[in-house]
């Protein structure tokens, strides 16, 4: 008999129709993908991150395509929180998915300040509240890679607004685990991870660094394994839900971040190769189901 396995899951108090997400910083701010991807078919869609006032990120060059991966040191380049809600939302929290807002800022102050608009404006599922960014000098990696910053900024966030709250975190650490364990007691609903592995590349004509910031985050496939080791770690040191990013490429990829324990995951440079790939994802992870017989996602955990 041919099972329909369910797909739904449950994010702390947000829920999703599947566990598929597309990452923040590789899908605009989705609405640029409609016409290529049935949105309506994933789980939701992480924004790229949004700061109080526009911003338009570093100089470039900005990007170098890596074996089996992509440096990148766009710098926070984003619209402003004021133009996404007015330009941006409407369009895209009319769709049937799970509208989620990445943010960012230079101090605490702003993290809360964007927390308490969002917290006012309807159409919005969650905050992915983005300490890990490697591309700026305040905030970023900066509020990530220290537990008691990454404490502060979540316990801010917490305290201005009742919407699901995911912490995104920085790989460039040493012990993932404390940073995980931090932001849990600072009152995250969830947390994501990986973002970027920082890197850098140089041209040996030009005899300097490839990026004009020097350093970028490297992400795609090359990342995978990093990735999935600090996820398996996360998903062992807290009990809140983790969302595993890094170098997703097809089902396989996304089922070995589902069987370490992850609740969701979010697919983010695959989305640049390939648009479609995300549903792909989603209908290789039901086909795993169907073909293994389990019925619920939640049997996937190993
Ligand atoms: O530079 C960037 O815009 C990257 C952001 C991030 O990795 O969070």
């Amino acid at each position: 008999m041919s099972i329909n396995p369910d797909l739904a899951v449950k994010t702390g108090p947000l829920n999703l129709k599947n566990p598929v997400l597309l990452a923040s910083g590789t899908c605009g701010y989705g609405i640029e993908l409609q016409g290529f991807v049935d949105l309506e078919k994933l789980g939701g869609i992480v924004v790229k991150g949004l700061s109080l006032e526009p911003r338009s990120g570093n100089p470039p060059p900005r990007l170098m395509e890596t074996p089996c991966g992509l440096l990148n040191s766009i710098g926070l380049e984003n619209v402003g929180v004021d133009r996404f809600i007015s330009d941006k939302l409407p369009a895209l929290s009319a769709l049937d998915t799970a509208v989620i807002v990445n943010i960012l800022g230079d101090s605490v102050r702003d993290y809360q300040e964007l927390a308490g608009i969002l917290d006012q404006v309807r159409g919005i599922d969650a905050i992915e509240v983005n300490i890990s960014c490697p591309n700026v000098r305040a905030g970023g990696a900066a509020f990530g890679s220290d537990p008691d910053m990454a404490s502060e900024v979540t316990a801010a966030v917490r305290k201005a607004t009742s919407l699901p709250l995911i912490v995104k975190l920085s790989p460039n650490v040493t012990d993932i685990t404390l940073i995980a364990r931090a932001v849990e007691h600072a009152g995250a609903d969830a947390i994501s991870l990986i973002n970027t592995l920082l890197g850098m590349s140089i041209d040996i004509k030009a005899r300097r660094p490839v990026l004009a910031n020097t350093f970028g985050g490297l992400s795609g496939p090359a990342i995978k394994p990093v990735a999935l080791r600090m996820v398996w770690q996360a998903v062992r040191a807290v009990n809140i839900p983790v969302i595993g990013i890094g170098g997703i490429q097809n089902a396989s990829d996304a089922l070995e971040f589902l069987l370490a324990g992850a609740a969701a995951v979010q697919v983010g440079t695959a989305t640049l190769v390939d648009p479609l790939v995300s549903v792909q994802i989603l209908e290789g992870i039901r086909m795993y189901m169907k073909e293994t017989g389990i019925s619920d996602i939640s049997g996937l955990p190993i």
